[in-house]
């Protein structure tokens, strides 16, 4: 799996093929290649372990045609090598391939039985074979065909020399979308890889299959039924792809959250009646009262930022609200109840364990909304409503901006449910003023970036660090934890401070500093105790919080106390983007982690 790019129309297509793939190596890959129908009806494969510009450079200057696909590998089948890396070729037939077959080892023996030569070690190399060695006229239904015998998950295109003029393209829990332009279309697992060339799109669904031709497409069920689809359009223009002089994607969409959520607040709140307005919520105000519980589902950050928005509708709006990991959810045959509201949160909109939780939801009868990044992705479809967080692409794969949208869109999503239930409109009123305050905020906490990174610097030798904070801390350290993680590789652990005792507190010592979200709330006298027993068991403590409680400290500005859970992120942000940094880590493409997880 990762990135996958197809073009068909007048155009030579290598570059189109290679300028996408380029946009597509912010995933991460070990391996890329390309094919594609040469100009006298041959098939013409490059692929290898170069990087997408090696590749590029060093294609012979004869290496022209269309149509073409294209591929960045990340290995799951098979080591990273030039035999491993897509496409893969059978006969006249050439195939890129995102997601897992899972019974390729089975079909991979048939084959063999058949007396067909693999080449590779792949899952994908099955697929090529099943649809090269079909006996089917057309190349739609030869793919048909061929998807009939596997099980898994795909994101796939196909060209075939027999079919110069179309390439084929499918999906079942792996993203493809289709790029309309001026009689030339495009394919890609990724809007970032067409957002050059076309703003048009139309996103597959699972288990749909698209034939493309450069004068349009036609869409169908894997049992040949039409479907009718209909084009939107991508909000994010060519630049939001670029690091436009940043070091890294994470520092600069750190940089762009002021923004972010002036976008993610904009015509939303409403001063009239002290409350917010989310136009795709598909929920009237009377089924609004009806919700007796709410539950957010999520993976990772977007299930960290699901807390901080349960704890929200909970304070504001005083409906019993909790989160989960959309991983457990799925997997526990959960019970669902009718008057409860659902909320899964996707920045991608891709995650497969987020998708499966929202189909179970659905299956079962339960409400879902999402809170989704990524417009027309396979989440915000498949919810019965939702809201977008305009945050603009994600490129760097640690969430930044898209964790702090998805909490401002909670704390829109619990102005409004509070409206609607007892939060009276004066409290409705220093809610959505406070909202408005963020951008500013935000900003001043920008500000101080030499000075958390000279703290991040120092704290980054350390082996280990505790995250610790109370109700609304809580989430606050385990975001912080899994930022300095992710991208620092420092080991990071998030616990409540009111847990410290029962066990953690065995840990403190010089070794291990801890990290203790502090804001001047209604849990300040707890939260000093706390402060107090690491100290004097000589644990160094860095603070972060609306005061300076200490030599190391991080003082951000004072908001309203519900929403400081949207604004402590910001330097903890920054203190694990400049430890990565010290530590000289790829910070944009950590080791192991892909931006978004479509697989199981
Ligand atoms: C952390 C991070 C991941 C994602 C998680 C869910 O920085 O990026 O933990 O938050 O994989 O991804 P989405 O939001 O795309 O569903």
């Amino acid at each position: 799996m990762c990135g996958i790019v197809a073009y068909v129309g007048p155009r030579d297509a290598v570059p189109i093929l290679t300028e996408g793939l380029a946009r597509l190596e912010y995933r991460g890959y070990d391996s890329a290649g390309i094919a594609v129908v040469g100009r006298s009806g041959d098939l013409r494969v490059r692929k290898s372990r170069m990087r997408v510009a090696e590749l590029a450079a060093d294609l012979p200057a004869r290496f022209k045609g269309g149509p073409g696909i294209g591929h960045t590998r990340w290995a799951t089948h098979g080591e990273p090598s030039d035999v491993n890396a897509h496409p893969h070729v059978s006969g006249s037939v050439a195939l890129v391939h995102n997601g897992i077959i899972e019974n390729a080892d089975e079909l991979r023996a048939k084959l063999e039985a058949d007396g067909v030569v693999f080449a590779s070690e792949t899952d994908s190399e099955v697929l090529a074979h099943l649809i090269g060695r079909s006996a089917a006229t057309e190349l739609e239904d030869a793919v048909r065909q061929a998807l009939s015998q596997v099980v898994g998950t795909y994101g796939i295109a196909v060209v075939d020399t027999r079919h110069p003029g179309l390439l084929v393209a499918a999906r079942n829990g792996s993203p493809v979308v289709l790029g309309i332009g001026q009689k030339e279309m495009f394919a890609a697992s990724d809007v970032a890889a067409l957002v050059r060339y076309t703003r048009q799109v139309v996103h597959l669904d699972d288990g749909e299959l698209a034939t493309v031709r450069a004068d349009g497409f036609r869409t169908s069920t894997l049992d040949a039924r039409t479907t009718r689809k209909e084009p939107s359009v991508i909000e994010a223009d060519d630049a939001a792809y670029d690091a436009e002089g940043y070091a890294h994607f994470m520092r600069k969409e750190i940089h762009e959250q002021p923004a972010a959520v002036e976008r993610a607040l904009r015509g939303r709140l409403d001063g009239r009646f002290h409350t917010a307005h989310l136009g795709g919520l598909a929920l009237d105000p009377r089924e609004a009262r009806e919700i007796r519980r709410v539950k957010v589902l999520g993976c990772g950050s977007a299930y960290y930022a699901g807390q901080v928005g349960a704890q929200l509708i909970e304070e504001l709006a005083r409906i019993p609200a909790d989160a989960e990991p959309a991983s457990e959810f799925r997997y526990r045959n959960p019970v669902v109840e009718a008057d409860t509201l659902y909320v899964a949160v996707s920045q991608s909109g891709e995650t497969y364990d987020t998708l499966a939780a929202v189909q179970e939801l659905r299956r079962k009868g339960g409400r879902v909304l999402g809170v989704v990044n990524a417009v027309g992705s396979a989440i915000a479809r498949e919810c019965d409503g939702g809201v977008y967080l305009h945050a603009g692409p994600e490129i760097a794969v640690a969430s930044t901006k898209a964790y702090t949208s998805t909490s401002v869109v909670f704390a829109l999503l619990a102005l409004h449910l509070g409206r609607i239930h007892d939060l009276s409109p004066a409290d409705g009123r220093r809610i959505a003023e406070g909202l408005r305050a963020l951008p500013g905020q935000i900003t001043e906490i920008l500000d101080q970036e030499d000075r958390i990174a000279g703290l991040a610097r120092e704290f980054a030798d350390y082996r280990s660090m505790l995250f610790i904070g109370r109700v609304r801390g809580w989430p606050v350290a385990r975001e912080g934890a899994q930022k300095l993680k992710e991208v620092s590789y420092v080991h990071a652990e998030a616990y409540p401070a009111s847990e410290l005792k029962h066990g953690p507190l065995a840990l403190i010592g010089p070794e291990l500093p801890a990290l203790a979200i502090i804001p001047d709330d209604e849990l300040l006298d707890k939260n000093l105790s706390t402060l107090g027993e690491i100290r004097a068991r000589h644990g160094r403590v860095l603070t972060l919080g609306h005061r300076a409680l200490g030599d190391d400290a991080i003082v951000i500005p004072k908001n309203e106390r519900e929403l400081d859970p949207i604004l402590l992120p910001i330097a903890l942000q920054l203190f694990a983007y400049h430890a990565a940094v010290a530590l000289g880590h790829d910070v944009d493409k950590p080791r192991n982690l892909a931006k978004s997880v479509t697989v199981e």
